[in-house]
């Protein structure tokens, strides 16, 4: 199995330019199947969850035409939702923005079909605020087998004023795009605010929807008959650009992140700042420098424009070697999202997990290990705990990781880095082992 093999302990030095946001990438790829004509896509980062939706799209009668690595050209016209392979259900099960093609085909089809999706495995993960949204545009939505079905009376949705009891960043998306071929007028309150909601508002915009208001906490999309073709520049990617100034943090040195929008990364600026870390801003890059000692600090993860969840696990990784206890609080995920902890501890890492709570106990230094990647954030974390300890450090699973980081060696490599990817057999599980003895 493909691993990462990291000599921790070098400091970073150099500059890094930062790809297409993942999460804009999978809610504009799916949302284009509402749109007849061609459209054109640049900045797409080079993932396996998007080259998965546009294998999904493909199924589905989509021309796909990569200009480029990270340029697409999608014509959804002759898109069908009937017959299609069990190939494409694999893949929809597999990744968790699957669902936003259930929005996608109702404003589309008026009916949709899709598997339940897959995703990282946080515990409980429901899509009661999806259900409750698209019901309230008219869909009868219905789940059996697997599947999720949905039909919108008389074939077409209806605007609606639709209030979400949770922040969330999926049913926001996946009403958004449902309703931009709605009937009438729709207004989602409470909705999430995050970069990426605003990009996916810019995009169906840009293709002749009228959508407003992203960016705030009430989205209002007066619904158009068709959406056009067009071109589409997604923004960076603000974890991306979060992981990679988490890693300067925890290894040391200096690195200049290019292609950021500085303002999406400020609450992550912010904590690092608390942190003793140099943080300059210019117009689309950001200067990271650390060469002192950290220092603790506390954090609480919150929807935008508060300290995002995706970063929680890489920021844990960065507190294990800052001096004294910093308290690191899952605010958006019940369960903690705090797998990992384990995998930092064989690292040398002193973390207890009450709740939603990890106390870190900052440690004189982490020392390299065998670990898993036990989702992609996590997988992440491993990465820059794994270039700031001394010795090495074997990422497992890092198949997690590949779903969100395009080229995540070659970019740590080009900043002095001594990390490669290698195939070799996985060192064997001590539980598996166990069980297999006891068995
Ligand atoms: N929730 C509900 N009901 C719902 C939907 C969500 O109770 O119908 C709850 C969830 O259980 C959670 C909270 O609301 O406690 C927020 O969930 P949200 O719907 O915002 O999450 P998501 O859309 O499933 C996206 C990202 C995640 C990111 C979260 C939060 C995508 C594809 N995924 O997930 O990204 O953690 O928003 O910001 O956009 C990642 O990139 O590593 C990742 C996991």
């Amino acid at each position: 199995m493909e691993k990462y093999v990291i000599h921790g302990g070098k400091p970073l030095h150099g500059q890094v330019d930062i790809s297409g946001a993942k999460n804009a990438a999978v809610a504009v790829i799916p949302a284009a199947i509402m749109v007849r004509g061609v459209c054109r896509l640049e900045n797409l980062p080079e993932i396996s969850d998007t080259d998965k939706l546009l294998h999904i799209l493909t199924y589905m009668g989509a021309q796909v035409r990569m200009i480029n690595r990270t340029t697409v050209e999608l014509d959804c016209t002759n898109v069908q939702m009937d017959t299609l392979p069990e190939e494409m259900w694999a893949m929809t099960r597999k990744i968790r923005a699957s669902y936003y093609l259930i929005g996608a085909m109702l404003g589309r089809f008026g009916r949709a079909r899709s598997t339940m999706p897959g995703g990282c495995n946080f515990g409980v993960r429901p899509i009661d605020q999806h259900i409750k949204g698209l019901t309230a545009l008219g869909a009868d939505v219905r789940m059996t087998g697997g599947f999720i079905n949905a039909t919108a009376k008389n074939g077409r949705l209806r605007g609606a004023m639709v209030y979400l009891d949770k922040v969330s960043v999926g049913a926001t998306i996946n009403i958004m795009i449902a309703a931009a071929t709605a009937e009438g007028r729709t207004v989602i309150e409470n909705v999430a605010r995050e970069p990426h909601i605003v990009d996916l508002a810019n995009f169906l915009n840009s293709m002749g929807a009228d959508v407003r208001g992203a960016g705030t906490d009430v989205i209002k999309i007066r619904g158009v008959k068709t959406l056009h073709g067009g071109t589409y520049t997604l923004i960076p990617d603000q974890i991306e650009a979060g992981t990679y100034m988490a890693a300067v943090a925890a290894a040391g040195g200096a690195v200049k992140i290019t292609n950021v929008i500085p303002k999406h990364l400020e609450c992550i600026s912010s904590k690092l700042r608390e942190m003793d870390v140099e943080i300059e801003d210019g117009d689309d890059y950001v200067l990271v420098r650390r060469d002192g000692p950290l220092h603790q600090t506390n954090i609480k993860t919150k929807p935008y424009p508060g300290f995002p969840t995706d970063m929680q696990p890489q920021m844990t990784a960065v507190l294990c070697c800052a001096p004294g206890v910093s308290v690191v609080t899952e605010g958006v995920w019940n369960g903690g999202r705090f797998k990992y902890v384990a995998e930092l501890k064989k690292m040398g890492a002193s973390i207890e997990v009450d709740d939603q709570s990890a106390f870190v106990q900052g440690v004189d230094h982490l020392t390299g290990a065998t670990v898993k990647a036990c989702d992609l954030r996590a997988g992440a974390a491993m990465v820059v705990a794994g270039l700031a300890a001394e010795g090495v450090t074997k990422i497992e699973d890092v198949v997690y990781i590949e779903r969100g980081y395009q080229d995540i060696v070659g970019k740590f490599r080009a900043l002095g880095a001594d990390i490669a990817c290698v195939d070799e057999p996985d060192e064997p599980d001590a539980e598996r082992s166990a069980g297999w003895v006891a068995g």
